[in-house]
């Protein structure tokens, strides 16, 4: 017998959020009850350049239906130069991704500062309305994962 279920589909999202600038961001909007999906889950790193491309790929493999990169605004990276590594990796990154088949929007790089928490906020909502259209990502995902990811 077929089980029926009325779950919702609800996507995982990754936000990595550079400590110094986006993660502020983040906090502000927080403080200033802006809104974003709850959905969204964020991981604090010390810097953008910290974001091995093969964090992505895991979190792909893990379940994640897309994953954003927030960090300084260029010229504005605490470690003087991590943010431009960042975004040249993510750029290759995201073509080899693309060559791989997952839409280039499931990804993104943003540059968020501490004092932009509507900017976060307003990222983070329009990000997961991407995510939410484009529905789930099946490629990559590890199945031996799925089984734990259905059960809670
Ligand atoms: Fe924020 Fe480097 S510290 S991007």
């Amino acid at each position: 017998m077929q089980e029926v279920t009325n779950k919702k589909y609800v996507p995982t999202i990754v936000a990595f959020c550079c400590n110094w600038c986006s993660y502020a961001g983040a906090d502000l909007a927080g403080t200033s009850r802006l809104e974003y999906p709850a959905n969204v889950k964020i991981i604090r790193v010390p810097c953008s350049c910290r974001v091995n491309p093969l964090f992505i790929l895991k979190a792909f493999q893990r379940g994640a239906d897309g994953v954003i990169l927030c960090g300084c605004h260029p010229g504005d990276c605490h470690y003087m130069t991590g943010n431009y590594y960042a975004r040249r990796r993510m750029s290759l990154l995201f073509n080899f991704l693309n060559y791989l088949g997952i839409e280039k929007e499931r990804t993104r790089v943003e540059w968020v500062s501490a004092a932009e928490g509507a900017k976060f906020s307003a990222v983070m909502n329009d990000f997961a309305k991407t995510i939410n259209e484009l529905g789930e990502n099946k490629r990559l995902q590890d199945l031996r994962v799925k089984g734990d990811r259905d059960n809670g």
